[in-house]
């Protein structure tokens, strides 16, 4: 992940005792390096959650590539389906899910787009055939055929033959700035413990609250 926050985390946070934290965001930085131990697979992988104009839900996986005390960063097609509910609903839910570790972390609030500087550092790490798709892929638009697409792969490969290929004006980043965040860890029987941090703004005080699991 990029732009993952330095924290050194008391033992506490990361322990069974982390209903003593204060800042949630540190405590899921805890917890997301502990994932990062313990999973299998794409640890930083979380359900998006977004509204349609109908207000119908709507959600799909995406990688967190970017944790900073403002929130949590993510990147895609902004013409897709998420980023067209996103344009016109900036708000969503995100949730986390080890397995490994038995947690849960929900998160939600409002969503602002990253800056274009933000975006081009991280298209710039991705590999090249990863930036080839972003502009070969029509995300989340009806495709006639796998062999369309790799017709579409092969024209945006030779465009982008020599030199950098430089970010699609569609392809950027969306940042989930919390304003509610849940932590949940399994405890034998289903007695779980379950915290809640609230604030009333992005500049407020966390308030946090233990709930019945
Ligand atoms: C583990 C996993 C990680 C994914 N990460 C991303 C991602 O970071 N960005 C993205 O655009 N799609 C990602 N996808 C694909 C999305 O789930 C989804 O299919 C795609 O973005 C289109 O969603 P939409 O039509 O709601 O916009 C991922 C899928 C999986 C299973």
């Amino acid at each position: 992940m990029s732009d993952t926050v330095p924290i050194e985390h008391p033992t506490w946070l990361t322990s069974g005792d982390f209903t003593e934290a204060d800042d949630p965001l540190r405590l899921f930085s805890a917890w997301m390096e502990q994932a990062g131990r313990s999973e299998p697979a794409d640890p930083n992988a979380m359900a998006l959650a977004t509204i349609d104009a109908e207000g119908l839900p709507n959600v799909r996986m995406v990688l967190l590539k970017g944790l900073d005390p403002r929130g949590f960063v993510f990147y895609t097609n902004t013409h897709s389906q998420k980023g067209v509910e996103l344009n016109v609903q900036p708000r969503a839910a995100l949730l986390f899910h080890w397995k490994s570790l038995t947690r849960q972390v929900r998160v939600r609030g409002p969503v602002e787009t990253v800056t274009d500087a933000e975006a081009d550092a991280y298209f710039a790490t991705r590999p090249r055939l990863a930036q080839i798709g972003a502009w070969a892929s029509d995300q989340s638009s009806p495709l006639e055929s796998r062999l369309a697409f790799e017709k579409a792969i092969a024209l945006c490969t030779a465009k982008y033959a020599l030199g950098k290929v430089p970010r699609p004006p569609h392809w950027s980043g969306y940042r989930v700035l919390p304003l509610i965040m849940e932590f949940w860890h399994d405890r034998p029987f289903r007695l779980h413990d379950r915290v809640e941090f609230r604030r009333e703004s992005l500049d407020g005080a966390w308030r946090k609250t233990r709930l019945y699991p």
